[in-house]
């Protein structure tokens, strides 16, 4: 029995980050100062297993959703996520993918994809070394994530690019990205910046909106806009009008798109958070470990779910870019 929320909007996606930990400390993300040697992450304990995560995700397959993804914080930096992988591709008719910074890709690829993934989103915010591992501040080559996409592609999973635009930073990145996957048939996302967490230092002035970089694109490579894929898909899309492929924009903050958002997420310490700017969670491993029958879960999913109407995309203002929200190392990209 499907969910629908307090605006109509239907449960259909859940984003599983399986840890907060990462080994970049992107500037957008987790910068230094903050994420440095005295951060406290989840310890192992709070984490919940990968039994508990396959049957939360069992759960919320039979209450209506049909795309799991796996996220973090650094998903391949949870050990043998394989396994998680396996057991969650053989819950039937979904489409399960990961978003992973591409670092341990070029070694995992091929199992993950023995494993049942159906598919990978590869973070990679310049093909400037310099700019990226300035970004990335941990000085992460490039050619490794490259490595990491092209070995991706090689184990036969479709690979989508994201790209985080921080002005005066990567936006002279764009084109060159654009650029080096035209015709590779993998899709290139160019996201805006936005005032995810409290850590950042978010201002506006850093936004590149979307239209922007299509402008920008597409001065140099023709493009039309294409329809969405299905309804509440997050990023809009366009194509080459030469046959090149297709990017998309993720315009979160010009032009929201709460109105349509179908997303759950999961942390890695089994919180439930009906909006990646929430503030607090659900705490369902509680009702996990308390001993919950599955029927229980899935009500409780579902009293969640009902109970929901977030739409802060919709409502930023400069007070409520300064909450105390959740980082998205924690809650999940
Ligand atoms: P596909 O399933 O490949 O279409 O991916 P997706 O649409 O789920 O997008 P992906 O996970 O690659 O997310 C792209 C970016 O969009 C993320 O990195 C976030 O920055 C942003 N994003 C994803 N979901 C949301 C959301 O619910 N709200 C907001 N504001 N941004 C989101
Ligand atoms: N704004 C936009 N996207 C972000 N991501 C992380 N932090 C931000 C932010 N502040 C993106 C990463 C990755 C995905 C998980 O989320 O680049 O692609
Ligand atoms: Fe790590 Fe991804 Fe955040 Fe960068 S954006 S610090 S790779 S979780
Ligand atoms: Fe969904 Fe919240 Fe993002 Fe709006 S801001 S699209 S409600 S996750």
């Amino acid at each position: 029995m499907s969910a629908t929320d307090t605006f109509g909007r239907p449960l259909r996606d859940l984003r599983i980050s399986v840890t907060d930990r990462c080994n970049f400390r992107c500037v957008y993300c987790m910068p230094k100062e903050v994420f440095g040697r005295d951060y406290r992450f989840l310890p192992r304990r709070e984490l919940l297993s990968f039994e508990e995560i396959e049957r939360v995700c069992d759960v919320f397959v039979r209450v209506g959703v049909r795309k799991l993804r796996l996220t973090g914080g650094e998903p391949l930096l949870r050990r043998d996520l394989e396994i998680l992988v396996e057991r969650l591709a053989a819950l039937g008719d979904v489409d399960l993918a990961l978003t992973t910074n591409g670092s341990a890709l070029a070694a995992k690829a091929r199992v993950l994809a023995d494993a049942g993934l159906d598919r990978v989103t590869v973070s990679l915010d310049s093909l400037d070394d310099e700019v990226f591992r300035a970004m990335n501040d941990v000085d992460f080559p490039v050619a490794r994530v490259l490595a990491g996409i092209d070995a991706a592609a090689d184990a036969g999973l479709p690979v989508k690019v994201n790209v985080v635009v921080k002005r005066g930073l990567n936006e002279g990145s764009v084109l060159d990205i654009a650029r080096r996957f035209r015709g590779t048939g993998h899709t290139v996302r160019f996201i805006e910046y936005m005032d995810v967490g409290a850590t950042n230092g978010w201002r506006l002035d850093d936004v590149v909106p979307a239209a922007e970089i299509v402008r920008t694109i597409g001065a140099q490579f023709p493009l039309e806009p294409v329809e969405s894929n299905y309804r509440g898909e997050v990023a809009q899309r366009y194509r080459y009008r030469d046959g090149g492929g297709e990017i998309g924009v993720v315009a979160s903050v010009t032009q929201p798109f709460c109105g349509d958002c179908t997303r759950m997420r999961l942390s890695a310490d089994g919180k439930l958070f009906t909006c990646l700017f929430a503030v607090r969670g659900h705490d369902v491993r509680a009702v996990l470990r308390g001993g919950a029958s599955d029927a229980e879960l899935a009500d409780s999913i579902h009293a969640i779910w009902e109970r929901r109407a977030d739409r802060y995309s919709e409502l930023r203002t400069e007070e409520t870019h300064s909450l105390r929200k959740v980082e998205m190392s924690y809650i999940g990209g």
